[in-house]
């Protein structure tokens, strides 16, 4: 890890600016459905509180738009924090202004106080400079754990480092450290696994991972646009016909690296229950639509992955929302969890399959971040991380 950490600075008695990611889904009556990312800031914020530390934790929630919107107040958030700690969370209804002021300067050693919605100001997402002083105002030293908001350069996550010392916390360390050797220093052999629906939205991870990868495989609708560049059929199945030539080029780049499902399940709508069937990757009928991949797919993508050391893994391999279309997504999700290898997931719709699947505790590690771990996997630099100390 080249960034200072928590671990790095003396902590006692200092009041602590913890940005942390609490953009956590909620049902329409407001409960919270997932907690993961409350559960994921829990290490840092328990060991601020040892270290004797006053904790001070903003986050968004939402997307407001930089107005007060009730549905998107962290209160909920701070009522499953205290649950989960087991001490009290005090709240405040704004995250700047005289009433956190207040709260920050009576603030005991080891209490925490969770800040209201940043995103309540628009100044929040604009980075202004003014809000990002007002924010570090109340605090020593400035703490960024949201990992899941790092690809973002915000008032909370870049624009407050300039007023402040700023270090990791021990979930961005972990973050950083797994997808950091996953990308940078694997075991190998190292597997890509790459899926989701178009190919437009993983092309600079490919071009970002081909050259390091030992095989690439491609799954999802994403494939559908490589089949269409080898000259097969593939019906009524979603393609970016403007991606074909790309698809063609990396299809000659890759080699023998690029993997492409041998076998689909093809259907005649793209609804749960439509009529469906396991087809070869030439055979797809005229008006069908590839939701999922096969299962001679699966047995070769699990023979890949039982052989190797590294597995990274972004994107479902069908409309695994549509149980009838899972299977493939599921398959790929055990075989992680079954193989020896090092084994890393980006955020998002692979972490819920593994979820849903009850197998996240077999993966090696989960990102907290979908949009965040996938700039990492198209080695871009995440502000919210070139913005901390370096070692
Ligand atoms: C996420 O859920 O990916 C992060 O919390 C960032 O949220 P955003 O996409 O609204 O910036």
């Amino acid at each position: 890890m080249l960034k200072k950490t928590v671990r790095d600075i003396n902590l006692a008695k200092k009041r602590i600016l913890v940005r942390v990611d609490f953009n956590v889904p909620q049902d329409k009556s407001g409960h919270i459905t997932d907690d993961t990312r409350v559960r994921a800031a829990l290490p840092t914020i328990q060991y601020l509180r040892d270290q004797g530390a006053k904790v001070i934790l903003c986050s968004h929630l939402g997307r407001p738009k930089g107005k007060v919107a009730e549905e998107f107040r962290l209160t909920p958030v701070a009522v499953r924090l205290s649950e989960l700690l087991g001490a009290p969370v005090l709240t405040t209804s704004d995250c700047i202004g005289p009433e956190v002021e207040k709260a920050a300067r009576y603030l005991k050693p080891s209490e925490v106080l969770l800040l209201e919605n940043l995103r309540f100001h628009s100044e929040e997402e604009g980075n202004d400079p003014a809000f990002a002083k007002q924010l570090a105002s109340v605090a020593d030293i400035y703490v960024n754990d949201a990992f899941g908001t790092a690809h973002r350069a915000h008032a909370s996550t870049e624009g407050v480092t300039h007023y402040l010392p700023s270090v990791a916390g021990l979930l961005m360390e972990r973050e950083l450290s797994f997808l950091g050797q996953a990308t940078a220093n694997p075991d190998r052999p190292y597997v890509a696994i790459l899926g989701g629906a178009k190919v437009s939205d993983k092309i600079a991870v490919i071009e970002n991972l081909l050259p390091k990868v030992d095989r690439l495989i491609v799954g999802g609708g994403m494939a559908n646009t490589f089949f269409k560049a080898q000259g097969l059929e593939i019906g009524a199945s979603l393609v970016e016909d403007d991606k074909v030539e790309l698809a063609k080029d990396l299809l000659n780049r890759g080699g023998e690296k690029l993997l492409l499902p041998v076998d689909v399940v093809v259907a005649d709508a793209f609804s749960a229950d439509a009529r469906h069937q396991t087809v070869a990757v030439n055979k797809v009928p005229a008006g069908w639509r590839i939701l999922d991949i096969g299962p001679r797919s699966v047995k070769k993508f699990r023979s890949v992955v039982k052989g190797a050391r590294t597995v990274v893994w972004n994107g479902p391999m069908g409309v695994f929302e549509f149980p009838a279309f899972a299977t493939g997504t599921v398959a790929v999700a055990k075989a992680l969890a079954a193989s020896d290898a090092t084994s890393v997931i980006g955020g998002g719709d692979s972490a819920a399959a593994v979820e849903q699947a009850g197998l996240a505790d077999k993966i090696t590690h989960i990102s907290t971040g979908g949009g965040a771990s996938l700039e990492f996997l198209e080695g871009k630099v995440l502000p919210g991380v070139a913005a901390l100390l370096d070692k």
